[in-house]
């Protein structure tokens, strides 16, 4: 095959088939771009994919019935956001590094563990500090391993490329609500500087370790979830709206904003990395602005579970015709919420749709383009 003489004569076409090409070459790189070597995810519940359910207590179901194998394992009906992410990057679903039944580490980690925050609280042992320490351990453990033999090393990485891998991190929600439930709206504000400086030095960790890929997402609206940590019950006018609790929606914002302002400085301190933040709260609050008209009942009203008249938790049991069942609505996917903190799968999928095209990032690229 004369392959010389080939690529001259495409060399000469080039010039002139210029649009064609680019629409092929524009392709090629939007494939290739897509191929992190692994995603490393951080974050609390609205990210864990059974850390939770390994390392403290099982996750009930009928939490995980509509998850393939119906694994309760996610405080969700379904799929997370984190689990369209890594179907849109198509890489499989992230094992949670704390879970020893069945886990592959082919392409990636998760840490988050529901109840984390940012600062130690006593929501959940493990903090962002603690995530970053067992990946720093992950990454030396799973290359010593490949350094003693390959048998070992099948369910590892497939890269020791730690550097092409996405690092995807959602986490701080739990440091307001815990400031929500132990003191009041001004010092949760004031907590807000500390919480982030340690938010920065993780950062800087995991930059330290090699991340160069940041998927950041900021804090949701709070304020709308059905269940509250507040401590006093909201009169009237302390509801916006759309019925979210302004003040929490408040401090949320200011928190995004300090976020924001952090990350951007990151960002000039550490040049050779990307940084993308990502405002899951507009799309969150979208989403809940428009509940009725993107099919899904009142936005206050959850699934799994209730706090009409009895508590009762979403896992929990109820009687009915002499019959214990699960206490939980006829469509989850009717619900923008699922057991009154957490999305259901339907508005997982419908936020995703909206966040992962980059058109609530900055800067504006879809997820598969972040290395780029
Ligand atoms: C693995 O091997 C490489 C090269 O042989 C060496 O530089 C590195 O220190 C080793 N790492 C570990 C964790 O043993
Ligand atoms: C991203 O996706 C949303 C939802 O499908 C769509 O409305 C929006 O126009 C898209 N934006 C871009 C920049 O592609």
């Amino acid at each position: 095959m004369d392959f010389k003489r080939v690529s001259y004569l495409v060399g000469c076409f080039v010039f002139g088939l210029v649009g064609l090409f680019t629409g092929v070459k524009g392709e090629d790189v939007l494939h290739k771009s897509k191929e992190y070597s692994a995603i490393y995810n951080f974050g609390d519940s609205n990210s864990d994919t059974g850390t939770f359910s390994a390392a403290f207590t099982m996750v009930y179901p009928p939490n995980g019935e509509s998850f393939p194998g119906n694994l309760p394992t996610r405080n969700c009906d379904g799929r997370l956001i984190i689990d369209f992410v890594t179907e849109e990057l198509k890489l499989p679903y992230l094992s949670a590094y704390l879970d020893s039944i069945g886990s592959n580490y082919n392409y990636g980690a998760n840490f988050a563990a529901g109840g984390s925050s940012i600062r130690q609280t006593n929501f959940s042992p493990i903090s962002f500090g603690l995530q970053i320490s067992q990946f720093t351990h992950f990454k030396s453990r799973t290359r010593a391993s490949y350094n003693q033999s390959s048998h070992s090393s099948y369910r590892l990485p497939k890269s020791m490329d730690f550097s092409n891998a996405l690092y995807t991190i959602d986490i701080g929600q739990n440091d307001l609500s815990f400031g929500f439930m132990t003191s009041d709206p001004q010092s949760v504000i004031s907590t807000i500087p500390d919480i982030l400086s340690q938010f920065s030095l993780g950062l800087q960790q995991l930059y330290n370790e090699g991340a160069r890929l940041f998927w950041i997402h900021n804090t949701g609206p709070i304020g709308c979830l059905p269940r509250t940590s507040m401590k006093s019950k909201p009169r009237p006018e302390d509801l916006d709206y759309t019925g979210c609790r302004k003040i929490e929606n408040e401090i949320a914002q200011e928190f995004n904003k300090q976020l924001k302002d952090i990350v951007f400085e990151t960002r000039k301190e550490l040049p050779t990395a990307k940084f993308t933040y990502v405002d899951v709260y507009s799309a969150k609050y979208e989403l809940i602005k428009n509940a009725r008209n993107q099919g899904f009942v009142n936005p206050k009203k959850f699934c799994c579970g209730t706090t009409n008249v009895v508590h009762i938790d979403c896992g929990k049991k109820k009687i009915k015709n002499g019959k214990e069942e699960y206490y939980k609505c006829k469509h989850p996917s009717k619900y923008i919420n699922w057991d009154g903190v957490h999305y259901s799968e339907a508005a997982n999928r419908w936020l995703a749709l909206l966040i992962l095209n980059g058109s609530f990032s900055d800067p504006p690229v879809p997820i598969g383009m972040v290395g780029n």
